[in-house]
């Protein structure tokens, strides 16, 4: 009930201020409050343990300012970030846009951070009790010919904090990041950041985050490429660029990424794909469009390992989560006995 009439205050607001509200609220100290069971099923995947399969997406706490109060909603894991080496304000505002009627949000946020350095600084002081993906990426003045220099620098300064390290190469809201897919530039990154990986003294497993908007082919080469260069999984997928077929609405024509449900069926398409291409054992990461416990069931049976959700918390709230533990841990149960 409390979720619920929280959840109606916050859908008065304006979507941004929302969130800010809501990154305070889970940084303070009210985030006592709360301390929801983290449900018990676990999964192991690149070495990591995960207490459950259900995380948090990237792109909520950019800035692991909320972790205390995340670690606490019964995730089995969170990724923070999206992160760049130096901060950076993003797109003018506004720049976040609901669409209740989609079940959907689109944003063109454009990786708005307070750098690296603020991050490593705040997750040095905390000790987390789920896994802790940091999502990199690169600066908007850093030209696509720079940017591994950017994701290394990132890379250096996280890797001994995460449980695993995003890289995130699939935001459609930062101009021409998406080319860093394509085969050339993509073999050159990885290459550059497994060789920088294997030279830690801890192994920080690697998975890159692919957008859901190139064709099946271009999908399949992507993820030829990742696993050929050792890469530890791949996470389907980012937002989508493609607004057709969307029930009218405000704001349905803004400039952005689109989530939710109506990117389910496109994200579950890329993570088949994926599955496909890379054998049953490699580890996928399935996100885009869970607004329901069957949302996030088709997502296993289309080939991913764990979940992420954003949106669906955004409408759903919190109790998703345990939802969608149920659902899966019944899953899991059935397909033993
Ligand atoms: C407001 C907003 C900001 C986001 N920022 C990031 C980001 O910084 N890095 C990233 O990899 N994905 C980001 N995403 C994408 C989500 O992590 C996720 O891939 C996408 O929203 C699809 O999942 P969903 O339908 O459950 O929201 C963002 C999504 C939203 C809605």
């Amino acid at each position: 009930m409390i979720e619920y009439l929280s959840r109606k205050v916050l859908h008065q607001l304006p979507a941004e201020s929302a969130h800010d509200l809501s990154i305070k609220i889970l940084s303070s100290p009210l985030s006592c409050l709360v301390n929801k069971k983290i449900h018990d099923n676990p999964v192991k995947l690149f070495g990591v343990k995960f207490p459950n399969p259900v995380g948090l997406a990237a792109g909520f706490d950019k800035n692991a300012d909320a972790v205390t109060g995340l670690c606490k909603l019964g995730f089995g894991f969170i990724e923070v970030g999206t992160v760049t080496p130096k901060s950076q304000t993003g797109n003018p505002k506004p720049r976040l846009f609901r669409l209740p009627d989609n079940q959907a949000i689109i944003n063109r946020m454009g990786f708005n951070n307070k750098g690296v350095d603020y991050l490593v600084e705040k997750l040095s002081n905390f000790k987390a009790n789920i896994p802790i993906g940091i999502n990199i990426g690169k600066n908007k003045i850093t030209t696509n010919e720079k940017a591994v220099e950017d994701y290394l620098n990132c890379f250096n300064k996280v890797h001994h904090l995460a449980d695993y390290v995003t890289i995130n190469i699939s935001s459609p809201n930062t101009v021409d990041l998406r080319q860093l897919q394509q085969q050339d530039s993509l073999i050159k990154l990885l290459n550059e950041l497994k060789n920088t990986q294997l030279k830690k003294a801890k192994y920080t497993p690697i998975v890159v985050k692919i957008a859901p908007d190139q064709d099946e082919n271009a999908t399949r080469t992507i993820a030829q490429t990742i696993k050929k260069s050792q890469i530890d999984g791949i996470i389907c997928t980012n937002t989508t660029i493609d607004k057709n077929n969307l029930k009218k609405e405000n704001h349905q024509n803004e400039t952005g990424g689109l989530s939710g449900k109506p990117l389910l069926s496109r994200s579950n398409k890329i993570i088949s794909i994926v599955r496909n291409e890379v054998g049953k054992d490699f580890p996928i990461i399935g996100v885009g469009g869970i607004l329901t416990e069957d949302d996030a069931m088709s997502k296993i049976s289309a080939g991913a390992n764990l979940v992420q959700i954003y949106t669906g918390l955004i409408y759903q709230g919190q109790s998703l989560i345990e939802r969608i533990n149920t659902k899966l841990e019944s899953h899991m149960k059935n397909k033993i006995t």
